[in-house]
């Protein structure tokens, strides 16, 4: 549709792109590519490539792309109330109403939903209420944050600090002070090759007891992590993981922040990860799968036991000082009503659970016995593969030899888009909802064949 021919030009000169290497793009050694449109799986570049998107964009289109309902509730509100704001008690249906849906969805015991633009700010309003809710019972001691190496929380200041991957510190000055990273709970890459996945999940949680003991609980806020660490490489927690975190903060007075940006609406196959590992958070962070990201949309959704504290604040305090001018916007909201209609009517979490199942076993069956995969893990509509020079001993490639993008580059020279996770040779995957077994068979026929002509 786009005829114009200088956008190749205009993207150089004019368009500064996210996470992308600056000076090779200006050089002109990375490809430009342009998106006209989607459909399905499928998306569609302005030179006629037609290509399964096997990450949904970035995991966020669950329902697949080209979905009228959700673009004529869009056009809807966009003509009937294109804004109003949400400060003072302000609202409108749209916002209220998804709202509603959103608790009626959630895990027991939350109570309130915030509304924010992406996952990054909703992380950050995270942060201000547990600070807020520490002050107001008058522990104004009580403020770190602990996150876990290779946990991804966002790239915004505080967010960026709570996100545990080098790339997102490096040349930033972050991590901020208030943050501690304790371990990542990824068994492939535990450092005791002898360890069960029992004694590793234990040793996970032994660290954590000593970061409390080390630092004191009382000067420890809340704990966030996602359910199933995601850009850090789509690894699903150790056995017994959760409940035995959770345990450790119950006993020391530290609050839960489940950040399902990615789990969120359906990914793992359930509506939340929280559910499905028996977390009990006090605040979780939801962006990506409430919209589909056919709009920006967060929300923070804060438990009743925050809730209390909060409006006791503003009883001593006067309103919460905290707001986005695009809090709530009701386009975004409209686009959340509509997605939500559409996952349950169409049945769109069973898939996830299902052909995600099947995504996983297949991919197992194609190269779990290929000399360079070391790992093959994932659950719900996840699926990772992690390579290795030598299985024996865990033998990692060196980075410099960019195992993982080589073979994604190879992947998508045969029309499948896989991620190159940031940290490490891992190839993720994280589909579309409505992905069928034939689609999901081609991407882990071509990733075999991607596989085979990288490594042979
Ligand atoms: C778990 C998690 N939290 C937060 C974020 C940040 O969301 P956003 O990029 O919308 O700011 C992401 C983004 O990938 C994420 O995966």
């Amino acid at each position: 549709m786009l005829k114009n021919d200088k956008l190749e030009e205009w993207d150089r000169d004019n368009f500064f792109h996210s996470s992308t290497h600056l000076a090779d793009f200006a050089r002109g050694d990375l490809p430009q590519r342009v998106i006209t449109g989607a459909k399905g799986c499928h998306i569609e570049d302005r030179d006629g490539n037609r290509l399964l998107d096997a990450f949904a964009g970035l995991y966020c289109v669950n329902v697949g792309y080209g979905r009228s309902e959700i673009a004529e509730a869009i056009a809807e509100q966009a003509h009937e109330l294109a804004y109003y704001h949400s400060y003072v008690g302000h609202g409108t249906e749209a916002s209220i109403t998804l709202a509603k849906m959103i608790l009626d969805r959630a895990p027991e015991n939350m109570s309130k939903v915030y509304f924010g633009l992406g996952g990054s700010d909703a992380n950050e309003t995270n942060v201000k209420l547990l600070w807020y809710y520490n002050n107001i019972l008058g522990r104004p001691e009580k403020k770190k944050i602990i996150s876990r190496w290779r946990g991804y929380h966002g790239s915004g200041l505080m967010t960026g600090s709570l996100t545990g991957l080098e790339l997102f510190h490096k040349k930033f000055d972050l991590p901020l002070t208030q943050v501690l990273h304790t371990d990542a709970p990824y068994y492939f890459r535990r450092d005791d090759l002898n360890q069960s996945e029992a004694e590793f999940t234990a040793h996970c949680v032994a660290e954590l007891e000593a970061m409390i003991a080390r630092e004191g609980a009382d000067t420890i806020a809340a704990f966030i992590g996602e359910p199933v660490l995601g850009t850090g490489g789509i690894v699903p927690p150790p056995e017994g993981y959760w409940p035995a975190i959770q345990a450790v903060l119950d006993k020391h007075d530290i609050l839960l922040v489940a950040d399902e940006v990615v789990t969120g609406f359906g990914r793992l196959g359930s509506m939340f990860g929280s559910d499905h590992y028996g977390m009990k958070p006090d605040l979780i962070t939801i962006a990506k799968g409430l919209t589909s990201a056919y709009a920006p949309l967060s929300g923070s959704i804060v438990s009743e036991k925050m809730w209390k504290v909060l409006e006791q604040g503003t009883d001593e305090n006067g309103p919460i000082g905290h707001g986005w001018t695009y809090s709530a916007h009701p386009i975004g909201a409209a686009a959340g009503v509509a997605n939500l209609k559409l996952l349950d009517e169409l049945k769109l979490i069973n898939n996830a659970g299902e052909t995600g199942a099947y995504l996983n076993a297949a991919m197992r069956d194609a190269l779990g016995e290929h000399a360079n995969v070391g790992d093959i893990r994932g659950t719900g509509m996840l699926c990772a593969v992690e390579f290795v020079q030598e299985r024996e001993g865990r033998k990692f490639f060196d980075a410099s030899e960019k195992t993982g993008p080589t073979i994604a580059a190879a992947l998508l020279e045969q029309g499948v888009i896989g991620r190159a996770m940031p940290q490490g040779d891992i190839l993720g995957f994280a589909p579309p909802f409505c992905l069928t077994k034939a689609e999901a068979d081609e991407v882990v026929g071509k990733t075999a064949k991607a596989v085979k002509s990288v490594l042979g």
